[in-house]
Formats: structure tokens, C-alpha cells, sequence
């Protein structure tokens, strides 16, 4: 393996960690941790950790985009294996959720935060938690996949 196949690997898996990770931290560990609290505490709360958390997610998604691309032509680019063409179909779709999440459902959760407008941030949160959940799903049947290729 040349060394900016490695290079690119190794930043590819970064961004997976990173994105895949904290979707496990925010939906097993943060989530039920915060399920006492009432909305006015816990809205803002997550409107916060949201902000920062999407910040590294973007950064990833860019990471991730960039590597897998580069990686991709390395691997055959059209005729790549199967599996690879799986994982960045499955990945861009999981780039598509996160937009969704950053773009239109996270500005409905600041605009309610600030309106204080509780039961409509609580709403807006359910969405994301229900699309992390698949995107975290996706990821891990992504990576499934991934490591699926080696095996062709
Ligand atoms: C645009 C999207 C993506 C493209 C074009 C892409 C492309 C690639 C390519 C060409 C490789 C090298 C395969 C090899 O070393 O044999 C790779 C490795 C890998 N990718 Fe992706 N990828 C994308 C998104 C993702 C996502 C979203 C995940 C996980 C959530 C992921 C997980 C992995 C893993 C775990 C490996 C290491 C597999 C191994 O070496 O066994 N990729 N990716």
C-alpha cells in the first residue's frame, strides 16, 4: 500500500470514529442521562451540544467525502468492487440525512429554544433522534460493508 493510500485510510477512519462515535455517545449514553430533566433545561441543552456536535459531523462528511474519493479512484474507481461502491452509495445517503438534520430540523430546534417554544424543540428533537438512529444503523452496516471488500 502506497503511503497516501494509507494516509487517506487512516483520515477516512478518523471521520468514521468521530461521526459514527458520537452518534453512539449522543443516543446511548447522553440521551437517557438527560431524559429527566425538564424542556427548559434539557431544549437548550441539547440546541448546544447539537451546534457543536454537527460542527465536527460537517468536518467528517468533508474528511470522509474527500479520502473516500481519493481512495476510490486507488480501488478501481467505476470498476471498483461492489462492496465499495455499496459503502459510498450508503455514505453519501447518510450525508443526505445529515444535511437534513443540520439544515432544516436543528434551525427548528433554535428557533423554538429561543421562542421558548417548548413542545415544538421537544418535537424537533424526537426527528433527530429518530434520523441519528438510522444514520447510526447505516453506519454500522456501512462499515459492515466496508470491511466486507476485503473478502472479494
Ligand atoms: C462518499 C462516501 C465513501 C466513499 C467513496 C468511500 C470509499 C472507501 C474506499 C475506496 C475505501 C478503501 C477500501 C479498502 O481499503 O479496501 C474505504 C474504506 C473504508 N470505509 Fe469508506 N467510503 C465512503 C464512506 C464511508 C462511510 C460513511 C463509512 C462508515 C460509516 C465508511 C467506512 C469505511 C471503512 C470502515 C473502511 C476500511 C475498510 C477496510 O480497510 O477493511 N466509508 N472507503
Amino acid at each position: 500500500m502506497n503511503k497516501a493510500i494509507e494516509v487517506a485510510l487512516f483520515l477516512h477512519l478518523l471521520g468514521v470514529a468521530v461521526w459514527v462515535g458520537g452518534m453512539v455517545f449522543a443516543h446511548f449514553c447522553l440521551r437517557p442521562a438527560l431524559g429527566d430533566l425538564s424542556p427548559q433545561l434539557r431544549l437548550p441543552l441539547w440546541e448546544s451540544v447539537f451546534g457543536r456536535f454537527f460542527n465536527w459531523v460537517g468536518v467528517s462528511v468533508l474528511v470522509i467525502l474527500i479520502s473516500g474519493g481519493f481512495l476510490l479512484t486507488q480501488f478501481g474507481g467505476a470498476h471498483a468492487l461492489w462492496p465499495l461502491h455499496t459503502m459510498a452509495g450508503l455514505g453519501i445517503v447518510m450525508m443526505l440525512i445529515f444535511g437534513h438534520i443540520r439544515f432544516a430540523v436543528y434551525p427548528r430546534i433554535r428557533r423554538a429554544v429561543q421562542a421558548q417554544k417548548w413542545p415544538d424543540g421537544a418535537r424537533a428533537v424526537a426527528t433527530v433522534r429518530r434520523l441519528v438512529l438510522i444514520n447510526l444503523v447505516l453506519g454500522v452496516v456501512t462499515i459492515g460493508v466496508a470491511v466486507l471488500s476485503r473478502g472479494f
